[in-house]
């Protein structure tokens, strides 16, 4: 099992080496409506997942939603076409921080979608609290650091940025607030990721939705939610 999930990461890292040589913008349609793709930001047209979530989440009218690692940002326009009062978003790529703000633009939500560039919940004041907090989690789970940026959208080495997005969630909830976690069983460390969610205090695990895809390799994704 453990032989399988080497090989699958050796896949996603094939598949983020494609995802890297693209030189150029572009466009990819999703769920009927046009995104624009920054060459060096994790790209629909190489990886199924972000569809999934952004089919999966359902948004309550005037919530607050914060997104970890928007990425293109299509979930976070999704969030705000679906009613969220504010959005907000934050990206370590400075490339994904300039394509989530052109995408709120081409939607017209960039009046409520806020976009920043940091590590985690570190640009948040700590007075902001949201009902939602999300990530599609860089769940591929390595033991080495000196990766790219590209790479850390799907690595995330000894999962010390999800242990971040775990343990400080609670100053950023809401009371009754959720955390929404994008993760794969296939290439990620479930037991870690539960591990850590039940050490930061939060009593309810719940998967909401699962897919089954393909990658270089068979591949399920989930969305689970967590309360405190
Ligand atoms: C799996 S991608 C998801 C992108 C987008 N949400 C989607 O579903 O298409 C993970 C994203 O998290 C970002 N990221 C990785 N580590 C981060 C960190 N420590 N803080 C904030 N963002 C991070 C990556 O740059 C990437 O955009």
């Amino acid at each position: 099992m453990h032989k399988l999930k080497q090989k699958y990461i050796a896949g996603t890292k094939a598949v983020v080496g494609e995802n890297a040589k693209e030189a150029n913008t572009y466009m990819h349609w999703m769920l009927g409506k046009k995104f624009i793709v920054y060459p060096d930001v994790f790209s629909q047209k190489y990886f199924t997942d972000t569809e999934f979530f952004a089919k999966e989440i359902k948004v309550t009218q005037g919530e607050k939603f914060l997104e970890i690692g928007p990425g293109t940002g299509i979930i976070s326009v999704f969030a705000a076409l679906q009613g969220a009062k504010r959005v907000v978003a934050i990206d370590i790529n400075p490339s994904a921080v300039k394509n989530t703000k052109i995408n709120a633009k081409l939607h017209a939500v960039s009046h409520r979608v806020k976009v920043y560039q940091g590590d985690v919940y570190a640009p948040l004041e700590r007075s902001d609290r949201f009902d939602t907090i999300f990530w599609n989690t860089p769940f591929g789970y390595i033991k080495h650091s000196n990766i790219s940026m590209l790479e850390r959208a799907v690595f995330d080495p000894h999962y010390k940025s999800t242990k971040k997005f775990v343990e400080e969630a609670k100053e950023h909830l809401k009371k009754n607030g959720r955390l929404l976690i994008g993760f794969s069983t296939t290439l990620g460390h479930f037991s870690i990721l539960k591990k850590l969610l039940v050490s930061a205090n939060f009593k309810i695990i719940k998967l909401i939705a699962e897919t089954r895809s393909f990658e270089t390799h068979p591949v399920k994704f989930q969305l689970y939610e967590a309360k405190l």
